[in-house]
Order: structure tokens, then sequence, then C-alpha cells
């Protein structure tokens, strides 16, 4: 017998196969809007399976809000290091100190609330007012932008889909568990209606999937052809010290890996000349191949060049670190793959 809608089956289905991951609250209990928020931001961009181990840390070292709020940048953005999108982390730090400050360290619980602080966009404040509140709101990620066009059948590629898919999955969502069905559907995009090879057999929601009944579902959504990303290329400096200490550099608060740690480099994001670190050392060797890296909207050669030096004052915004402290000190996926080419290749 066919259940009567997709979201009470969907629920049915949640209720027993739900996955148990770190930030969810056990069924029944109240949701921590602290950590439903971090890991929304966390999520974002970010594989579930990277996230949980992030997730704990973080909130060992920085319980509440209020402890996220009082805490220094550089300590946030070197937690943040490998997650990558560092935009998320210093409008992580912004929007703590905004619910501290201007709200007792309490979330606000209406979505159109939580949309006003910083870096909540309209996802997180759905996903947040739903999960955290209890409220009426549908937030929809990529997982949930599947589900519903195989569901419906939604031919328009994405992103111009977007709009009639938010749609169709506000009218299917029960007012009164939001936050569970938006979960469930993750879980069921995430575990069952797989991108490339759904396991429609195994799919609470079957009989009521119009793609699969048209025996297409894994066709669905089509996407719009992506523009190939340009390439950049750019130069890195691994310049080590006599006492086994290498030269860092923080670099600019804004932009690019903004306030992050990297080695010097040059040429790929600002046009800072390089030659205050070049003439450190007399001698250059080139690590091969050049390091690459993907970023949002290019992607990246850069070139490892590796130095010695007896000692120098550090240039502008640059310092000294021992090279086994460098683990520690949040450098930016990019740059521990340039390390690790400099120190592999040495
Ligand atoms: N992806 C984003 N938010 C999530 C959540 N709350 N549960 C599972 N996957 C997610």
């Amino acid at each position: 017998m066919m259940t009567e809608s997709p979201a009470k089956a969907l629920l049915d289905w949640y209720d027993v196969s739900r996955r148990d991951l770190p930030w969810r609250a056990h069924p029944g209990a109240a949701a921590n809007p602290y950590h439903v928020w971090l890991s929304e931001v966390m999520l974002q961009q970010t594989t579930v399976a990277a996230v949980a181990p992030r997730f704990q840390r973080f909130l060992d070292r920085w319980p509440t809000v209020s402890d996220l709020a009082a805490a220094p940048d550089e300590d946030v953005m070197a937690e943040w290091a490998g997650l990558g999108y560092y935009a998320r982390a210093r409008n992580l730090l912004k929007c703590a100190r905004v619910v501290a400050a201007d709200h007792s360290g309490q979330f606000p619980s209406t979505e159109t609330e939580l949309a006003t602080l910083p870096g909540i966009g309209g996802y997180t404040a759905a996903a947040v007012a739903a999960i955290a509140f209890g409220q009426n709101a549908t937030p929809v990620d990529g997982n949930i932008e599947r589900v519903t066009a195989r569901l419906f059948h939604i031919n328009t590629p994405l992103p111009a889909a977007k709009p009639e898919i938010k749609a169709r999955a506000v009218s299917i969502t029960p007012p009164d568990r939001a936050g569970d069905f938006a979960q469930a559907m993750m879980d069921l995009g995430a575990t069952i209606c797989l991108p490339r090879q759904p396991r429609c057999l195994a799919c609470p929601i079957q009989a009521f999937c119009q793609a699969h009944k048209a025996g297409i579902a894994a066709d669905l959504p089509k996407k719009a052809p992506k523009k190939i990303k340009p390439l950049r290329q750019g130069r890195a400096y691994w310049l080590e010290r006599a006492d086994g200490q290498v030269l860092l550099r923080r670099r600019k608060p804004k932009g690019l890996l903004g306030a992050m740690v990297e080695l010097p480099s040059f040429g790929w994001s600002d046009d800072e000349a390089p030659a205050s670190i070049a003439k450190l050392a007399t001698e250059w060797i080139a690590v091969t191949p050049p390091v690459t890296h993907v970023f949002t909207h290019f992607r990246l050669e850069l070139s490892v060049f590796c130095g010695r030096i007896h000692d120098a004052a550090p240039p502008e915004d640059c310092f000294w670190r021992p090279v086994d402290q460098l683990g520690d000190i949040g450098l930016p996926s990019v740059m521990q793959k340039a390390a690790k080419a400099a120190i592999m290749g040495d």
C-alpha cells in the first residue's frame, strides 16, 4: 500500500535510517542552535566525512557561540585550515560576535532574522530555522536539489531550475517536522538518491518519483555546461634558514585566502613583486612538477622554489617558523601541498 505522501514515507524511513552525525540532536531531544549553525557553515562546499572530526574539535575548543566570539582571529583561521573557502571562517567569527554582542549569545529563531546575520545566506537561514528551531522552512542544498528534481521530473537544467525546485520542495515540506524532513532529504540524497547511480530499489519514496517512473532518475538534474576555469600561474618560495626554520607570511586580511598563513607566493592572486623574497637566497631550485590546486573560479599552477639562507630579518608580514611546527599553523590546502612538495623535493 502506498503511504499517502512523500514526506510521510520519507520521515518514516528517516526515523529508522537516519545517519548518526555529530551535530544531530538525538530523536526527541532539543537541537543546539550553535551546533546546527556551525555544522551548516562547515558543510557548505565540504563533505560530511571531512567535517565530522573537525566539528568536534571546534566544539571542544569553543563550546558556546560566546566562547567562539571571544577567540582570537588567528586561532579560528588555524583551526579552519584545510576545510577551504576561508571567507566562511571569517564570516563565522563575525556572526558569532554579532550573536554574542547583539543577541546575548542566543541565535534568533526565525529564517528572516537569521538571514540578517553575517555569512548566513538563504540556505543556512532556512536550515538553522528548520533544524534548530523547528520552524517551517525549506533549505535546498545539492542533495535536496537532486532528490526534488527527480521526484518531480524537472527537466530544466541547473541553475535555471533552482526556483522551480525550491517551490516544489516547499510544496512537500511538512510544517510540523520541517527540520527532520530537510535532513531526511539530505540523507536520502547522500545514501540512496546518488548522483550517478541512484539506488531506486532501496528508495522509500520510489512510488512518488516521476523520474523513476519515466526510467530517467540517473539523468536528472540536468546541468548547463560548465565553463572551464581559467588557469593562473604563480610562484611560492620555500626559504629554509640554517637552524631549520622556514619563512612564512600572513596574507592580507581581505581577498583570496585572506588572513591565512602561506609560503610567500606571488603572481596568482595579487600583483606584489617577489623581489624582496627572491633576493634573500642566491640559488633557488624549482620543485617539479608545479603544485596544482582548483579554486572556485580558477585553477592554479604554483611553482615552488626552494632556497637556503644563513639568517635574515623577515620581510614585511613574514616570520620564521620551525619546519616541524608547520602542521600546527593552519596552512591552507594549497600551501600544505606546496610545503609537502618542497620537503619531498628538497
Ligand atoms: N549537509 C548539510 N547539512 C546537513 C545535515 N544537517 N545533515 C546531513 N548532511 C548535511
